[in-house]
């Protein structure tokens, strides 16, 4: 019998998991600049736990299972609500405010398509209890501060801001009702996923007056937040939403990195739960889906039994960045190969204990070595180091025996030199 891998999973071999290495710990060292700590949690939970709150997409897309208990369960296709279920066990002891990351595998049965898999990993940062836009920015800029350090230019990506809030005081000052606009947001956040006439249909399905629909397509276009008072006249719900737009932007440029921010009104996301700014970060031809995506969830530690905090954070996964890193150059000369120090090659196969004590005493102290499993022929160790890109090969042969020397070969340009096995450990303690 013969298998593949499942549909929309990968197998990671040592190339692969260099480029998943390099990506992971970009994300951790930028989690750890901003100063947030990292939590994790269990690959499983309750089934209903992602029903209740991560929305009609995500509730499709679950890997779900029954276990011998009879317990309905579901991988994570996220991890935030982990993270609001973990945050509320333990809120009266958490010092405040709470800044977490996670790097989860998740799993999501999607349809497969270019930068998206059925399983990936997942940067998440969180900052909760702190209501006020200063956490979003911190929460924009840390995204923006790693993929900076990744070599990706303003010019290449730009992350797009709008804000839940505003957009629901602009739908109700539209005549749209409070209850209506969570399966409205579903709706706008499909719009660029979506034939136009199928998208125009579907809206006037739900709102029912052509003239509300062509606002709303005109709001969608909105890129900057003044325009908004041609579409409604600014009641203070509006304003309020304005202000704290306005003032987010204020901070990002304090941050600078105003040049990878802009205000776009047609972000809405899928998810149910958020309730103000909201962001996505594109690749700028558009050609690729969200490299990441979040925003503020004020209600959805308090959905889950805990007190009324708000959060506000976003995830990244691997796979559309890999395809933007790969695309512009930036993957393979920052995947630094673990170089090999050493390479420890016997000569002599009466001296193969000598050589395996060499190599072992460089390991303890440091130094990256490998040796010949099999001593004897020189050549073909030589030939072994080269194709491991060693730095340098030791030559453990007749001078041993003869003055208590090792040949020591720079692998870079073939210039080699005898040195005293004292001599040689001293330059390497
Ligand atoms: P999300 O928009 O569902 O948000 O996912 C965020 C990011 O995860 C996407 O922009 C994409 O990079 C990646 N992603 C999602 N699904 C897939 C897939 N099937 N294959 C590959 N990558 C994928 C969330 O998950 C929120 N929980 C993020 C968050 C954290 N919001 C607040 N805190």
């Amino acid at each position: 019998m013969k298998f593949q891998p499942v549909k929309g999973t990968r197998d990671f071999y040592p190339e692969q998991m260099a480029v998943r290495n390099y990506i992971v710990n970009g994300w951790k060292a930028a989690s750890v600049r901003s100063g947030f700590v990292e939590y994790d949690g269990p690959i499983f939970e309750y089934l209903a736990m992602y029903q209740a709150k991560s929305g009609q997409e995500i509730a499709q897309q679950l890997f779900s299972l029954t276990d011998r208990g009879g317990r309905e369960l579901a991988i994570r296709p996220e991890i935030t609500p982990t993270l609001a279920r973990m945050v509320n066990e333990k809120i009266n002891s958490l010092p405040r405010p709470i800044k977490w990351f996670s790097v989860p595998r998740l799993c999501r049965a999607e349809n497969t398509q270019k930068g998206r898999l059925r399983e990936f990993f997942q940067w998440n940062i969180d900052v909760i209890g702190v209501d006020d836009v200063i956490a979003d920015a911190d929460v924009i800029f840390t995204s923006i501060d790693y993929l900076r350090s990744t070599g990706l230019t303003a010019g290449d990506i730009q992350a797009k801001i709008s804000s839940r809030k505003l957009l629901a005081a602009v739908l109700v000052e539209l005549g749209i009702s409070g209850e209506s606009l969570d399966a409205i947001y579903v709706l706008l956040d499909k719009k660029t996923k979506l034939p136009a006439e199928t998208f125009d249909a579907m809206l006037l399905e739900k709102i029912g007056d052509g003239g509300v629909v062509e606002k709303i397509k005109k709001l969608m276009e909105i890129t900057a937040v003044e325009q908004i008072a041609d579409i409604v006249r600014p009641g203070p719900a509006v304003q309020q939403g304005l202000d704290e737009v306005s003032r987010l932007f204020v901070i990002l440029s304090n941050m600078g990195i105003d040049n990878y921010c802009r205000f776009d009104m047609s972000i809405v996301r899928g998810l149910a739960y958020y309730t103000g700014v909201v962001f996505e970060v594109h690749d700028v031809t558009g050609r690729l889906r969200a490299i990441c995506g979040g925003g503020r969830y004020d209600n959805l530690l308090k959905d889950f039994g805990g007190p009324a905090i708000s959060a506000t954070g976003m995830g990244m996964g691997d796979c559309v960045l890999e395809i933007l890193l790969e695309e512009k150059g930036l993957l393979k000369e920052r995947i630094a190969a673990n170089k090999i120090d050493y390479f420890v090659a016997c000569a002599d196969e009466r001296l193969f204990g000598r050589a395996v004590e060499t190599a072992c005493k460089l390991r303890t102290l440091g130094r990256i070595a490998e040796f010949a499993y099999k001593p004897g022929n020189l050549a073909k160790q030589l030939k072994q180091a080269d194709s491991m890109k060693c730095r340098f090969c030791v030559i453990i042969g007749r001078e041993l025996e003869e003055c208590g020397k090792l040949i020591v070969k720079n692998m870079a340009d073939g210039s080699q030199s005898q040195i005293s096995m004292e001599e040689f450990f001293r330059g390497n303690d």
